[in-house]
Formats: C-alpha cells, structure tokens, sequence
C-alpha cells in the first residue's frame, strides 16, 4: 500500500524511513512547504498526491489545525485513507473526520496521536469490542514525567532546572505551555475517551505541574509519596469524565516506577481487568512505529477505530473521589471543610482534605487563583492510605 507523508520532521522523517522497510507498505512522496521539495520524492503540490491513483493513504505528521484538517478532509473525501499523529487535528476535528471517511469508505487512524509508541488506542478499539471499558488512565505526557522524575531525583531539584534539562535534552518544546500546563495529556485522554465509549469531550478540565515547588517534593517524600501527572476518563452513571491532574502514589505502585520521559497507559475492562502498556511515548522511531502499525492495520482490513456513532460531548461525570493535599495560603483554608492540617509555615498551610469528587477539586481551586491566590493540590491514589478510600 502506497503512502504519501505529509511533514517530513521528527516523526515523518522516521515514517518515511520505516515505509522503506515495513512489508507490504510503499513509500509514497513526502509533502513538504512550497519552495521546499528539493528531491524528486518530495512535492509541494498535495493535489498531485491526491490525483496519483498509486497513493492509497496518506500518513500526516505536520501537526497543528492548518492545513492539516483541510489536507485531512480532502484525502477522506477522495477515499484515500488517512493516518495521524496529531492529536490536536483528532481532538478537534475526529469526529467531523470520521463521518467523511465513512461516506468514502476510507480508514481513519490515529494511534500515534495519543501514547506515541505505547500501543494504548489500537488495543482500546480492540478490546472494546469484546468487553465493557470501565476507564483508561495513564501517564500520557514524557516530558512532564521527566520534570518530576528529576525533581524527585535531584534532591532539591527545582522545577526551573528540571524544565530546562528537558528543553536541553530536546523532550520539551522552547514553549512548554501544553505540556506543563496538562493540556496535551487532557486532548490524549479525549482521544481514549472516544475510541473507549464513543463520546469526544468538547471540554474536560487540567490541573498540570507548573506549581510543583521543591517544596512540594520534599514534604511528599517525607510521606514516602511519588508525584505523577495523571490523566483519566471514566464512564460513570453521570456520564464520562475527562481530567488530568497531579496524583501521589505509594513507593510500590507501577505509576512509581515509571520514570524518565517515559508513558504507562492502562484501561480497566469490566471482564479483563487492568490491562497496561509501558514505554516510549514519544520519538521518532517509537511513534513512526505507531502510525506504520495503523497502516498495517488498514491493510488487514481495519477502517476506524472510533466506535459507530461517535459524537462529541460534554465530559459531564465529576470524575474520581480522592482526598488531596493541598498547599495554599491559611486564608483559603476554610474552603476545604474537615481537612487536617498537615504543616503551617508564614502564611502557607498544607492540607489533607476530606475526599473530594475531582471537579468539585478543580473548581474550587480556580475560586482561589480568581481571588490571586496561591494554590497546588494532588490527589492522593487511594491504595496509598487504602483505610482512607471513603466514597
Ligand atoms: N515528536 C514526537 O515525539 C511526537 C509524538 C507523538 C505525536 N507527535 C505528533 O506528530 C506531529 C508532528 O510532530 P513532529 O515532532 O514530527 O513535528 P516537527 O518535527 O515540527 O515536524 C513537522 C513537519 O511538518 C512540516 N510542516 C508543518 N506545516 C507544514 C505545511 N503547512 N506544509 C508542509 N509541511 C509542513 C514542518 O516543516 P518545516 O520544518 O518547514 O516547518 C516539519 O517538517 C504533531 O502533530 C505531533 O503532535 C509527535
């Protein structure tokens, strides 16, 4: 099967490499910027691959919304099949993406857009036709695991250097917004979301790591409490529940022990249970290696991996309930009710609160960033202090 890359960067460079190589699959030309086709396999005119009867799919890895979503639309719509590491295209536009890849009969996957190599996606489309998915949850964003990993390793290790490290190692971007902020790891957990139970959250809420201080990581490793940025969805009797926040987790936990710039992505299925994958979730080899497998998958015979009917939506349901440590100013203190109070300095005071459904948590603390005040918080995973699993 011939195929044409769009983008020809860290992760279409590494796709157009693998297609040399991968049975069964062509290399097709490469679609670069105007003025940039400096070889006779790339082009900078997308309607020759699209009149090219010999280009049956087409790999995107521009990334961003222009022109990949109009790129997008027109290959579906001319019924080739496409591919995508773009989470941000998928999050936005799948839905629409999908309905025109089904007039067409074309396939439309996207398993390197969410967990890069980390198999997570191609096995929910899977295993969600033969079980219930009940969640998926996992560490889905590299570059902020490895920010905690180093904060947690370096002792006194603040977020400052642990941030430029990444940068100096080329695992976080010179604007790391969506990374720290825990917007990348919330469109991730959208994309589950929708392969799992058929809604796209239009929303979802994100608390990322941008407040962790030293601090933070000393007093959590006096409590024997690993940080981790945490992404989730859930189907509950509300609806489906879309958020990233900070967790801490018990030393033996597997979230614990995954370091580095590395992904864990689990899904509960009501009849397998846990079922989790860990590795690369990012790179050009480990994600080329993804969408070259979703090829393969089209050449098996595969067309979507959104189930039938998926609509976009509100990520309604609260999600989990946990109890959180919170750090803030003793001002805000009375809006957590029934918490204890773990340390008081100046005018900071850390907190443990009563179990808290997730949305109640992250609105109450946009209450006190409205008000300029300051505020960190991680839920705290329930089999670290089991006897505390109230709700
Ligand atoms: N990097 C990863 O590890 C990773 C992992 C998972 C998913 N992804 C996703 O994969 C996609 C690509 O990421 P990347 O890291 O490979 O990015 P990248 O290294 O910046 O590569 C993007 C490539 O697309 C080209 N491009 C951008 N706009 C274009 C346009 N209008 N016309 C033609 N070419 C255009 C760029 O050309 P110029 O150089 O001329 O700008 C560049 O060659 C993104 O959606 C990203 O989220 C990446």
């Amino acid at each position: 099967m011939k195929t044409a890359v769009l983008g020809f960067g860290t992760v279409g460079a590494g796709i157009y490499e693998m297609l040399q190589r991968a049975e069964g699959l062509e290399a097709g030309p490469v679609y670069v910027r105007k003025g940039k086709a400096d070889t006779p396999w790339k082009t900078d005119d997308f309607d020759q691959i699209l009149a090219d009867p010999s280009v049956e799919a087409v790999a995107e890895a521009m990334g961003g919304l222009d022109p990949a979503f109009s790129l997008a639309e027109r290959t579906l719509a001319s019924g080739k099949h496409f591919v995508t590491a773009n989470k941000m295209l998928v999050a936005e536009y799948g839905v629409r993406l999908q309905e025109i890849a089904e007039r067409s009969c074309a396939a439309f996957l996207f398993s390197a857009a969410c967990g890069g190599g980390v198999p997570l996606l191609h096995n929910l489309a899977l295993a969600r036709q033969a079980d219930e998915i009940v969640s998926v949850q996992g560490i889905l964003n590299g570059t902020t695991n490895y920010m905690l990993d180093q904060m947690q390793s370096a002792p006194g290790g603040s977020y400052e250097s642990a941030l430029h490290k990444a940068q100096s190692l080329g695992y976080a971007e010179a604007d790391p917004t969506a990374d720290v902020s825990g917007l990348d790891a919330l469109r991730k957990i959208r994309l589950a979301a929708a392969v799992a139970f058929g809604l796209l959250p239009t929303d979802g809420f994100s608390e990322g790591i941008e407040n962790v201080t030293a601090e933070d990581i000393r007093f959590y490793q006096s409590r024997g409490l690993i940080l981790r940025l945490i992404a989730k969805t859930a189907r509950t009797e509300e609806g489906v529940s879309a958020y990233v926040e900070p967790v801490l987790f018990g030393k033996d936990a597997p979230e614990a022990a995954v370091r580095k710039n590395y992904n864990l992505a689990s899904y509960e299925g009501r009849a397998s249970g846990l079922i989790s994958f860990q590795g690369q979730g990012a790179g050009r080899y480990p994600t080329a290696s993804a969408v070259i497998r979703d090829l393969e998958s089209i050449r098996c015979g595969a067309r979507r991996m959104f189930p039938e009917g998926t609509a976009n939506g509100s990520a309604d349901s609260p999600g989990s309930c946990s109890r959180y440590f919170v750090r803030t100013e003793k001002a805000f203190a009375a809006l957590f009710p029934g918490a204890e109070r773990l340390a008081e300095e100046n005018d900071c005071v850390r907190l443990k609160t009563a179990p808290f459904f997730a949305k109640t948590m992250h609105s109450l603390v946009q209450t006190i960033r409205e008000e300029d005040g300051r505020v960190m918080f991680a839920a705290l995973d329930p089999l670290a202090e089991p006897e505390d699993y109230l709700c």
